[in-house]
């Protein structure tokens, strides 16, 4: 199908052209494809850019967003109804795109299969999906890279704070390893290590990596300084997120060793990872890269609904 569900489906064909549309709809609108259209968001986990760049789009598009606020509490799940019969209900409606977040990793995969099995040719965008996927963050992030190093080839990155939990971490790593010259370096408790699965994806790769909890030699080598939040909703112990949510931050003295040509992404949102100061330095991309965002889910819808 035409669905958007993980990052692996972004060849380096495929971003070549995904990068190309973003660029030229930095300044320019799309020809409204969507006219008359619907487009349906549902969010079962908040957000505030995704959710929003993806309505951005769809509304530049000509689309009209249909969608509700929390989906877990003011859709029928909230009276029990099951993803299956939710989406089929919206499937029917024949939007041109279905957009979801859901905090299960499967539920992106459970939509499109059902789709595919009732004959509904609506493509599903994965938002985000628990601990495994989150695809269009992955290529904005890659798209921030090139346009930040003006290069994808022969990036050194560091993944900084939860390497276990994040999405994020996991869906640009799927990209980093078709990139020719990638290294990795992932900084973080032993807690928050890596998963199994990516590290086998590395080494299946041939991408060198290293796993560490101790960054100083790092941040002065690395191209790339990639930050991630701390995700307190994943720890059920209180005492362990506080003993680790504050362990690598981004201050201004440790942001000043890093090399003039680097750059610091962050998918966002930020809590205390990043202090504030370090916001104007030249290499503070992380507004740039959620800036890109509109642009990024605008080219996209191009090319699958187009
Ligand atoms: N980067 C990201 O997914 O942000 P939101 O949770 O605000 O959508």
């Amino acid at each position: 199908g035409r669905s958007i569900l993980e990052a692996g489906i972004f060849t380096p064909e495929i971003f070549a052209e995904l990068a190309d549309r973003t660029t030229r709809l930095l300044d320019a609108r799309p020809e409204p494809i969507f006219r008359d259209e619907a487009v349906v968001m549902l969010f079962y986990q908040p957000s505030t850019r995704t959710r929003m760049s993806f309505q951005l789009a769809a509304i530049r598009l000509g689309a009209q967003v249909i969608y509700t606020e929390d989906a877990g509490k003011f859709s029928s799940a909230a009276k029990g109804e099951i993803l299956e019969d939710t989406t089929r209900i919206v499937g029917g409606y024949r939007p041109k795109a279905l957009v979801l977040r859901h905090h299960d990793e499967d539920a992106p995969y459970v939509v499109a299969r059902n789709f595919e099995r009732l004959g509904l040719d609506v493509p599903v965008f994965n938002a985000g999906s628990g601990a495994g996927q989150h695809p269009t963050q992955a290529v904005l992030d890659l798209y921030t890279i090139e346009r930040e190093l003006g290069r994808t080839s022969d990036v050194e990155i560091a993944f900084v704070g939860d390497c276990r939990y994040s999405r994020t971490v996991r869906s640009l790593v799927t990209l980093l390893i078709q990139c020719p010259g990638a290294k990795v370096h992932f900084v973080s408790v032993p807690e928050l290590r890596v998963g199994a699965d990516v590290r086998d994806a590395l080494d299946r790769a041939g991408v060198p990596y290293t796993e560490t909890d101790d960054w100083s030699d790092l941040v002065p080598r690395v191209d790339i300084l990639y930050m991630t939040r701390p995700q307190k909703e994943w720890f059920t112990d209180e005492a362990m997120f506080q003993s680790v949510k504050d362990r690598f931050v981004l201050d201004l003295p440790t942001a000043k060793r890093m090399r003039a040509s680097a750059r610091i992404l962050h998918p966002l949102p930020r809590n205390e990872e990043i202090a504030l100061d370090v916001d104007p330095l030249p290499q503070a991309a992380y507004f740039r890269q959620a800036d890109y965002g509109p642009p990024l889910r605008t080219a996209l819808f191009q090319m699958v609904c187009g």
